[in-house]
């Protein structure tokens, strides 16, 4: 059977599949699989190892006639048609659980730069612009015992969470539902959307990628926070109305954005967004910290296994498939 992986995984993760499978990998670790040769090499492909940067689309989903399971190495698919490959009986897996603390880190690595000009510090020295100590030098926001909005309190959100505990902030929170364990036993308060936006020093976007949820964060919104509040989104680019927040931004509605994720990646550096002091941007670093990304790695693996051995999946999308 073929497994096509459409990303470069070191040897340690491959080297176990290759008595069992036939592997076909695009060797690039950080170029996307040119989309012709992803079209043609899943033609007879029995599983793909995918990730955020694919689209696995009906299209390619129709030409995949020996597909029999969809592996991403990421906890987001909405970059998969789930209904298409539903519709098809291939199951899809993710990656959930495994990158949680990973993601929380570097969301609190952005509120920690934006809130205190990390970046922006460094720009100076390397400018030679730092002249002397200055009394009102780059100064930023407090972030010990400021107030903290998380939107989307699953499991990246309770880890943000408990690393905001840990700073002595307050704790808001909105959801879809309200979650026990983050007011129980972190102290968060539930609010409103409005609420949240009105009252945050920083506001944190990390709800999925749905229909529900696209440019969820636009102009008005922005117009609720302070000006001196933080927008931080390390969740879905498409959550938010980016010209919106570059207008907040640039008129200094609000004080800064930090930001991992955007409408489309990669953003390129002649982006409005990134023309701004007042913007940390990272290009969809959340989960990357080594020993995360090989955990993932082989969980997205096991996946595959499962799927081929027609067994159910660790972590299934669409569980349905099941019933
Ligand atoms: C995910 O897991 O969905 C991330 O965005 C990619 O690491």
């Amino acid at each position: 059977m073929k497994i096509l992986f459409t990303r470069k995984l070191p040897e340690k993760l491959i080297e176990p599949l290759k008595e069992r499978y036939t592997i076909s990998m695009w060797t690039e670790e950080n170029d996307p699989m040119p989309r012709e040769l992803l079209l043609k090499e899943v033609a007879d492909a029995d599983a793909i190892f995918t990730n955020v940067a694919d689209q696995i689309d009906k299209e390619l989903i129709e030409q995949a006639k020996s597909l029999k399971v969809i592996s991403t190495m990421a906890v987001g698919y909405d970059n998969i048609d789930i209904d298409e490959a539903t519709k098809r009986r291939i199951p899809v897996g993710h990656t959930p659980g495994v990158l949680s603390e990973a993601t929380a880190d570097l969301t609190f690595a952005l509120l920690m730069a934006t809130g205190r000009r990390i970046t922006e510090g460094m720009d100076v020295i390397r400018r030679n612009e730092w002249k002397s100590w200055g009394p009102f030098l780059l100064t930023g926001q407090s972030v010990y015992g400021a107030t903290i909005g998380i939107i989307g309190m699953g499991r990246i959100g309770q880890g943000v969470a408990r690393r905001a505990k840990g700073f002595n902030m307050n704790i808001l929170y909105h959801n879809r539902s309200r979650n026990p364990v983050a007011e129980e036993e972190l102290g968060a308060t539930y609010c409103s959307l409005e609420e949240l936006l009105q009252q945050a020093d920083y506001v944190v976007l990390l709800a999925p990628s749905t229909p529900e949820t696209r440019r969820m964060i636009g102009r008005e919104q922005f117009a609720l926070m302070k000006k001196s509040s933080i927008f931080i989104n390390t969740s879905r680019g498409t959550n938010v109305d980016e010209q919106a927040l570059y207008e907040a931004l640039k008129s200094n509605e609000i004080f800064a954005a930090g930001l991992d994720v955007f409408e489309t990646e990669p953003i390129t550096a002649d982006h409005p967004l990134l023309q701004l002091d007042n913007v940390v941007a990272l290009p969809h670093i959340g989960s990357a910290d080594i020993e995360t990304r090989m955990v993932m790695g082989r969980l997205a693996i096991q996946n595959i296994e499962k799927g081929l051995a027609g067994e159910r999946l660790i972590h299934c999308v669409n569980e349905e498939l099941y019933k």
